[in-house]
């Protein structure tokens, strides 16, 4: 079981000594939150905050991409020393060739699906993945409720995986909180992404050993 911080709800310009933080809390990966303002309404980091937060951390940098045509950032985000890059099914009529060109980057190949969007419209690429990410909510946001009805997609993703063998981890990011991860984890997710159930938090610290022991 892997935790992921999202810094989107981090103290921006404290963004080192918030990475500080949950690295000392124990978090597996930093999850970056990018937003283009068209695939979602907001807008946040480029590949330059990500180069900035990888001179600063050894963590994992699980790199989420919530922008429309990413093929055209893919090698500027690998450059800037992303570790995860993960792309929406419903960003690119190309995913296939975006998932390509992660690989070729020598970067882990993540796969992203809206509430909305079926587990089967991942078929022809589950192969292919590192990460399957199942969103828990509608993207664009910190700190919005999470959606129970995707409990159902998280348990397809995994049983898909155990039937064709795939080694994809599943991700889970948005409204996540002690009770929705052990739900999570008892659909099979074994990444869990938590931003403002973290940072906002008066004890974050406290927040992700309650988090690691319900997904224990
Ligand atoms: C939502 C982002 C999430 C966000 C989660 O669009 O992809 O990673 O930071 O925030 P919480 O944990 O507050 O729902
Ligand atoms: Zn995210």
């Amino acid at each position: 079981m892997k935790l992921a911080p999202s810094i989107l709800s981090a103290d921006f310009a404290n963004l080192e000594r918030d990475i500080r933080l949950v690295e000392d809390g124990g978090a597996d990966y930093i999850h970056v939150d990018v937003m283009d303002g068209h695939f979602v309404p907001n807008i946040t980091f480029g590949a330059d905050t990500v180069a900035a937060i990888r001179s600063v951390t050894k963590l994992p940098l699980d790199c989420h991409l919530m922008v429309e045509y990413p093929e055209n950032h893919i090698e500027n985000f690998a450059k800037a020393g992303a570790d995860i890059i993960t792309v929406h099914v419903e960003s690119t009529p190309h995913i296939h060739r975006v998932i390509q060109l992660i690989k070729k980057q020598g970067v882990k190949a993540g796969i992203a699906v809206n509430p909305g969007t079926p587990i089967e419209s991942l078929i022809h690429v589950l192969d292919l993945v590192d990460l399957v990410l199942v969103m828990t909510v509608n993207p664009g946001y910190g700190g919005q409720s999470f959606i129970p009805e995707t409990l159902k997609k998280i348990e397809r993703a995994n049983e898909l995986k155990n039937k064709k063998g795939y080694s994809y981890e599943i991700e889970v990011d948005g409204g996540i909180a002690e009770g929705t991860a052990k739900q999570c984890k008892e659909a099979g997710a074994s990444v869990f992404v938590a931003g403002s159930y973290i940072y906002t938090a008066d004890e974050p610290l406290n927040r992700m050993a309650l988090l690691k022991d319900a997904v224990r």
